[in-house]
């Protein structure tokens, strides 16, 4: 069996000695013979494919002609006697009557194929009829693929959530291909790449990543790579996270000086941390009405790549303030509103009068509260047990009473105020 598979090619060629050498002697003279020296040609996409081919000087009437393909599906590249001027193949030898080598110009991956030179003669019926052709060139193009592109998410994400990010490359020849992603120069968990075929004999690559977004992506790149046999070194898309990427701000509220002073001034300060992208909008209001900012810092780029501003409010502590609630409201790249107060409710402390202050329009808590200091006074005496008793009770009674009783409270000094985060919207 072995023996048999390995003697096949002398056979054939015996075959061949014996069957074509009559033919030719019958129809054209002796020795006739088609040469194609290329068996196998690779060339790139794009570039100009030689098919050598030579033939003996002596034949009989008939055309010498380039074939793609033999048999069903064959195709004419080239007709000695038909010349197509649009065509891209040219002789390289013009009028050549033994060199029939041909070049085909912006070769594409469809051009692949095994390529004939073949001598026709006018056969009895006056059509060209094969007479003898050569071996055969097979041509293989090989097509790079085209740079790789990432894409992201339509939206922005924000960091815990995990997107994806698409990398293609098309175009290419042959088939297989290596698809590697990096994150920051880190190789990620293998990706599986998706390639089907394009046009014929090209095949496009779809790989996708998922990618859990980090605070401090804002930095970050993702790269794909993209290694194919066609390419000296490796082809490399990157996508920058920060396109992305949305880091919602952390917002603080103090004022200045805390408790605030009758008649002096009150700084706000609205701090906001680490947000991405930078566009950001800070407004202050007080009791629900705008108020305009005197002093709003820039921009501040932070190491990591994300933001942090600062804008101010200075607000006279007058007594029609006590209980003002100052807010600070912030738009972040679009979104929704978020509000922020302080309180100067209860903080207005009247150095000039020490212990308690009756405003005007005191309140039945407040007196209740001069009373019960009045108690303590008395120090621990029935008259004070009996106040407190009737304190507390009338205590939960004003706290039904009263909507809001914003109790004063004792900052520790530079601590943050009583900023209480709600959102708005
Ligand atoms: C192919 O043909 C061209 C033009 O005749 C010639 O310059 C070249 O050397 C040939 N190459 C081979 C491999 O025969
Ligand atoms: C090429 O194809 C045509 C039909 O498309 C066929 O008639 C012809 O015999 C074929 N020629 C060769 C050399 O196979
Ligand atoms: C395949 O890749 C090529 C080149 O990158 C591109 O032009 C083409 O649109 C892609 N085709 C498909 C179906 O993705
Ligand atoms: C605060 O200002 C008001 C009006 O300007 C004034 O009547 C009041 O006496 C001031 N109080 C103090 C403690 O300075
Ligand atoms: C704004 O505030 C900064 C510090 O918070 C201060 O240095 C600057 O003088 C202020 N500018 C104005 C116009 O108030
Ligand atoms: C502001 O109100 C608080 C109680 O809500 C009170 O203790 C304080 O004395 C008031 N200050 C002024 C200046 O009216």
């Amino acid at each position: 069996m072995v023996l048999v598979v390995q003697e096949l090619p002398l056979v054939c060629l015996v075959l061949l000695l014996l069957c074509r050498e009559p033919g030719v002697d019958a129809q054209a003279g002796q020795g006739f013979t088609v040469q194609q020296p290329q068996a196998k040609v690779t060339v790139a996409a794009g570039e100009t494919l030689t098919l050598n081919c030579t033939t003996s000087p002596i034949a009989g009437p008939g055309p010498t002609k380039w074939l793609k393909g033999w048999a069903t599906g064959n195709k004419t590249v080239y007709d000695q006697n038909n010349k197509d001027p649009s065509s891209r193949v040219t002789r390289a030898v013009d009028g050549s009557d033994t060199d029939f080598t041909i070049r085909i110009r912006n070769v594409q991956p469809e051009d692949m194929g095994t390529y004939y030179c073949v001598k026709f003669v006018k056969g009895d019926s006056g059509d060209d009829e094969v007479f003898q052709r050569g071996s055969g060139t097979e041509v293989s193009v090989q097509a790079k693929p085209s740079p790789p592109l990432v894409s992201g998410p339509e939206q922005r994400a924000r960091p815990g959530q995990s997107v994806p990010f698409t990398c293609t490359s098309g175009g290419f020849f042959p088939k297989e291909i290596g698809v590697k992603w990096f994150k920051n120069k880190n190789l990620m968990a293998v990706h599986s790449a998706n390639v089907t075929e394009w046009r014929r004999k090209t095949y496009n690559m779809s790989s996708t990543a998922m990618v859990t977004l980090q605070k401090d992506d804002a930095l970050s790149e993702l790269i794909c790579e993209v290694q194919h046999s066609t390419l000296p070194g490796p082809l490399r898309g990157s996508y920058q996270l920060s396109r992305v990427l949305r880091v919602p701000p952390s917002v603080e509220v103090r004022a200045e000086p805390s408790p605030a002073e009758l008649n002096k001034t009150v700084t706000f300060t609205c701090l906001v941390k680490e947000f991405y992208p930078a566009n950001l909008s800070v407004s202050w209001l007080e009791n629900g009405i705008e108020i305009k900012v005197q002093n709003v810092s820039r921009t501040r780029k932070l190491p990591r790549g994300l933001f942090e501003l600062r804008s101010q409010v200075e607000v006279q502590a007058t007594e029609e303030r006590n209980g003002s609630t100052i807010t600070c409201t912030v738009v972040h790249d679009g979104q929704a509103p978020a509000s922020y107060s302080a309180s100067l409710g209860g903080w207005i402390s009247n150095p000039a009068q020490d212990g308690f202050q009756m405003g005007k329009g005191a309140n039945p808590l407040s007196s209740l509260l001069l009373l019960l200091w009045m108690g303590v006074l008395l120090e621990k005496g029935l008259l004070g047990g009996l106040l407190l008793f009737l304190f507390q009770r009338m205590k939960r009674k004003a706290s039904e009473m009263l909507p809001c009783p914003a109790p004063p409270q004792s900052p520790a000094a530079g601590s943050w105020g009583s900023a209480t985060a709600r959102s708005a919207l």
